[in-house]
C-alpha cells in the first residue's frame, strides 16, 4: 500500500470517513476547500488497487514552526492493522522533512485507540482542556499532545 497526497478525487471517499468516524465535522465540499489553503496537507492511504477506496487518512495544517493535526482516522472494519499508524508516521516524516519544530494534537482522554498510537509516535501530553467533550450526561477532558521534532523516541 502506498500512501499519497490528499487530491480533490478522494474529498468523498474522506468526507465520507469523517461521517463514519466523527458525524462529519468535514463533508466533500468543506475538504475540497480545504486543499485550497496553502498550509492544509493531507495523506490518504488507499486500498492495494482499489484506489478510490481509503482505509486511513490525516488532515493537518503545517507551518514552518508548527503542524497542527486537525484529523487522523482509519476506517471501522480497518483499525487495529497499523494504518493509522502508517499515516501518522508519513505526516511526522512530511513535518521532518521540513524542519517543523513541533507537531499538536487533542484527543479525548477516554479515547485509548488514539492515545496509543501518539505515544508510540513519540507525542507527550502538554496540557488538558478540562471537561471539553461531551458524552451523554457525563464530560471528557481533552488532552493536548505535542511531539517535538528532536526529542522523539529518547
Ligand atoms: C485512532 C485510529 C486512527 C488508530 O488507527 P488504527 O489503524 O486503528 O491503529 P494502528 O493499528 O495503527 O495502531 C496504533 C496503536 O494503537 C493501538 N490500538 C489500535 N486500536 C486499538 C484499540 N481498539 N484499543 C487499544 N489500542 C488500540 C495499537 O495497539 C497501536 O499501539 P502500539 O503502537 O502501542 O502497538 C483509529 O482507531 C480510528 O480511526 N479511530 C476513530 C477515529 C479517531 O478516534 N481518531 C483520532 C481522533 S484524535
Amino acid at each position: 500500500m502506498t500512501i499519497r497526497q490528499l487530491t480533490l478525487e478522494d474529498c468523498q471517499a474522506v468526507a465520507d470517513l469523517e461521517t463514519q468516524l466523527f458525524d462529519g465535522r468535514f463533508d466533500a465540499a468543506g475538504l475540497r476547500a480545504l486543499l485550497g489553503k496553502p498550509a492544509f496537507y493531507g495523506a490518504v492511504l488507499p486500498a492495494p488497487d482499489m484506489p478510490i477506496t481509503i482505509h486511513a487518512y490525516c488532515l493537518a495544517y503545517i507551518t514552518s514552526m508548527q503542524a497542527d493535526i486537525i484529523a487522523i482516522g482509519a476506517e471501522k472494519t480497518k483499525q487495529g492493522r497499523g494504518f493509522g499508524q502508517i499515516v501518522l508516521q508519513h505526516l511526522i516524516d512530511v513535518t521532518e522533512q521540513n524542519n517543523v519544530a513541533e507537531i499538536t494534537l487533542e484527543v479525548a482522554a477516554d479515547n485509548i485507540a488514539a492515545r496509543r498510537l501518539y505515544d508510540s509516535c513519540g507525542f507527550h501530553v502538554s496540557g488538558i482542556r478540562k471537561d471539553y467533550y461531551y458524552r451523554g450526561e457525563n464530560r471528557c477532558d481533552a488532552v493536548i499532545m505535542v511531539r517535538q521534532r528532536d526529542s522523539a523516541f529518547p
